[in-house]
């Protein structure tokens, strides 16, 4: 049977699906939320604190449809959602993201700093927050097609000017640096990550990244 995805921008229809997707995604799938043991309560609270400010803009979903007699609009199976980096969000209380917001907050340092230097303020960045594609669609390259989508909508909205993304898989960093072109500003490896004398992500290959894109609109402003 032939299937073809519509790629597209997300709307407000789409929220409920979203949510369960990423979550169950995240949960069993993304490699430092699972080996930290991320539950399925905890990170739903963690998505609902950023739900209310989700740039409908800029996220984006792949939505699959299977061509038989006729087309069957079979749903949502990627998407990737942004927030602004100012988003007044509080996270304090929760704690199974912790050891891994310790880890963002290394990583932001140097960003900080990037940030500062261009005079680019909190409230013209796009925070590239999370991207997942359910199990049974990884590998198709469906995802690819998602963020092709986010990144002609940025570039389109003068409202930013700059993006930035923590990527905690391999494949994120891999597609943000080649397919998208951003430019790597730290990387962390899990193992070499210590805190209190304890290596939490012992085990664990690979590493965070920060990677961002500047969009150079300054000069319109
Ligand atoms: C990350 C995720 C969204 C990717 O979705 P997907 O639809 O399977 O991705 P695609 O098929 O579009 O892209 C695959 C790309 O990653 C590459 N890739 C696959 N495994 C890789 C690895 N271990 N390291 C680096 N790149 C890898 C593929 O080669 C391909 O790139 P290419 O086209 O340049 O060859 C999906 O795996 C997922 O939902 N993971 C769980 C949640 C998660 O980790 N989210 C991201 C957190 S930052």
């Amino acid at each position: 049977m032939a299937s073809r995805y519509i790629i597209r921008t997300l709307r407000k229809s789409d929220l409920a699906a979203v949510r369960d997707m990423v979550i169950k995604t995240f949960v069993y799938h993304e490699p430092a939320g699972r080996h930290l043991r991320f539950t399925e309560p905890e990170f739903y609270k963690l998505y609902d604190r950023f739900a209310p400010y989700i740039n409908f803009n800029t996220s984006a979903v792949a939505e699959v449809v299977h061509e038989d007699s006729k087309a069957r609009h079979l749903g949502v199976v990627s998407c990737h959602i942004s927030v602004p980096l100012s988003a007044p969000v509080d996270l304090e209380d929760l704690s199974e993201p912790r050891l891994l917001l310790g880890v963002f907050d290394e990583l932001h340092k140097p960003f900080e700093d990037a940030l500062k230097k261009r005079m680019i303020s909190h409230d013209r960045v796009l925070h590239s927050l999370i991207g997942a594609t359910k199990a049974e669609y990884h590998g198709k390259g469906v995802y690819k097609k998602v963020l092709a989508h986010f990144s002609e909508q940025v570039e389109r909205d003068a409202r930013w000017d700059a993006a930035v993304a923590e990527c905690t898989s391999p494949i994120t960093r891999h597609l943000k640096i080649t397919q998208l072109g951003w430019k790597e500003e730290c990387f962390i490896r899990y193992e070499d990550y210590e805190v209190d004398g304890k290596r939490p992500f012992a085990g664990l290959k690979g590493g965070a990244s920060l990677v961002w894109k500047e969009y150079n609109r300054g000069a319109s402003r």
